[in-house]
């Protein structure tokens, strides 16, 4: 074959240099014809869009054709001319072929279309191939660089948090344990207790379930910084909502109080869809069509509309008033479901909502005290068809006040020494969020369950690759 260098497909039909000869390699997606003509359409991954390879009977022999079929990989040399058929604008007279791989279609599991999204979960080696996952894996590319690009922009530092760590951010006790200790026959101290001083770290550790408090330590020197990675939570919910592991992005800002905390969440994450909207336009287009009609239409929606800001106690007092059945009670002090979250967003106020000011004792330790010594400075970001999207706070900077929740909470002080001495030393407000990534991107691609924006989800006994 002709050596010629390769064409993505992607430029092949958004800038076809039509007239002369390109190379395209790429997978069948479909193959059709008759005696006379052979179509195949060739996808690369580049782009939601195929390419039409058009094979000349006349120079092809029906025997060297036979072993392209669905999933099969090709390398096809020959001249881009403009299309006949509608809806393209370029296709490739193949002058050479050659077959990378081959894919037997009687076991090939993408030879029909129309799988469901269950069925595809089961071949999740496989379904990056199909149109829907290359449209959600381009997008999920698009919106990490848009968070780069968004902070690097604004001038926060990118900071590697650890994965491994000894602290439980959230105090919720969620977490994976890491050790290489031999668990059929742990070492154990005087008392019988397992002696985690010969653990590898020396200590009991496990998977971080958030990056905030080293993203604290950070921001108290560098003014403003964002984390953004891999978050573990051992959580056994199986809702469409949670995963074991997902990617958390964390910005935190010395010197702003919560109402600043909360424009940088909305101004961010409008940002984002904006981004999504400008740049994933043909993707977009193709979920839209495929499976939520509406979803073009709320992403520009939101990024149009104002965010409501409301405290918790408003809240529960319209829901207490709403007249509406839910399946979880509803009264002051109780955490709040996603249930209560999408009524809210969705019936009462049809918009994003910002619910600010939670009952201390649902939130974590490390949120600031308001004055009335009931609820703290908490800000979630509910969002429609989500229901909580982001979660943040301003901290609480007063060194006695959170010693004393430290306390309270019964999180042992000496674990959090390097903690509270950013409030020992040169302590000042701040403020930060974590917004769950596959949650903005469930919103962002209109897709319902959260296993399908990640490549590869972890959730309850599912992690085989
Ligand atoms: O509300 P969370 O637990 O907040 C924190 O972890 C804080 N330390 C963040 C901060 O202030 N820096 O989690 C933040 C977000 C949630 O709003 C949700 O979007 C997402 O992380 N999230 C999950 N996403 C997928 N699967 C799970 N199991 C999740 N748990 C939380
Ligand atoms: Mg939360």
């Amino acid at each position: 074959m002709e050596t010629i260098s390769r064409t993505k497909i992607v430029d092949a039909v958004k800038n076809p240099a039509i007239g002369t000869k390109v190379n395209v390699k790429g997978w069948v997606r479909t193959r059709r014809g008759n005696k006379h003509v052979s179509f195949v359409a060739l996808n690369d991954g580049s782009t939601i869009h195929n390419i039409q390879v058009v094979i000349d009977m006349t120079r092809f022999s029906e025997e060297e054709l036979k072993p392209i079929t669905t999933g099969s990989c090709i390398n096809v040399n020959g001249l881009l001319v403009e299309s006949q058929g509608k809806g393209q604008t370029a296709e490739i007279q193949a002058e050479e072929i050659e077959i990378y791989g081959t894919a037997d279609p009687t076991t090939y599991p993408l030879q029909k279309k129309g799988h469901t999204l269950e069925f595809l979960r089961e071949i999740a080696h496989l379904r990056p191939r199909t149109n829907t996952f290359g449209a959600v894996l381009r997008i999920r590319h698009a919106m990490a660089f848009a968070i780069h690009n968004y902070f690097n922009q604004k001038g926060f530092f990118y900071l590697h948090t650890p994965i491994i760590t000894a602290s439980d951010a959230e105090g919720a006790g969620q977490m994976f344990q890491v050790t290489t200790l031999d668990l059929e026959n742990p070492p154990r101290t005087e008392e019988g207790k397992v002696d985690y001083s010969q653990d590898f770290f020396g200590k009991h550790s496990n998977l971080t379930v958030s990056g905030q408090l080293e993203g604290e330590l950070g921001a108290m020197a560098l003014g403003a910084i964002y984390t953004f990675g891999p978050t573990f939570r051992a959580e056994n919910s199986n809702t469409p909502r949670h995963l074991a592991e997902f990617w958390m992005v964390e910005p935190e800002v010395a010197f702003n109080e919560i109402k600043e905390n909360m424009d940088l969440a909305e101004d961010f994450l409008k940002y984002l869809i904006q981004y999504a909207l400008d740049n994933c336009k043909d993707d977009l287009e193709f979920l839209c069509k495929m499976w939520d009609n509406e979803l073009i239409d709320r992403l520009n929606f939101v990024v149009a509309n104002d965010f409501v800001r409301l405290p918790y106690t408003e809240g529960i007092e319209i829901l207490e008033k709403s007249g509406h059945k839910f399946e979880f009670p509803v009264e002051w002090g109780v955490d709040l479901q996603s249930e209560h979250e999408r009524y809210l967003v969705e019936n009462h106020f049809k918009k994003p909502v910002i619910l600010t000011d939670y009952p201390k004792d649902i939130k974590a330790f490390y949120m600031k005290l308001n004055e009335d010594g009931k609820t703290v400075r908490a800000m979630d970001v509910l969002f429609p068809k989500i229901g909580e999207i982001i979660g943040g706070s301003q901290r609480e900077e007063n060194y006695d006040k959170l010693a004393a929740r430290i306390e309270e909470m019964g999180i042992p002080m000496k674990d959090m020494w390097w903690y509270l001495d950013t409030r020992r030393f040169g302590t000042a407000p701040h403020s930060g969020f974590g917004l769950g990534f596959e949650r903005l991107l469930l919103f962002v691609t209109g897709m319902a369950n959260i296993r399908d924006v990640i490549p590869f989800a972890r959730t309850p006994k599912n992690a085989e690759f």
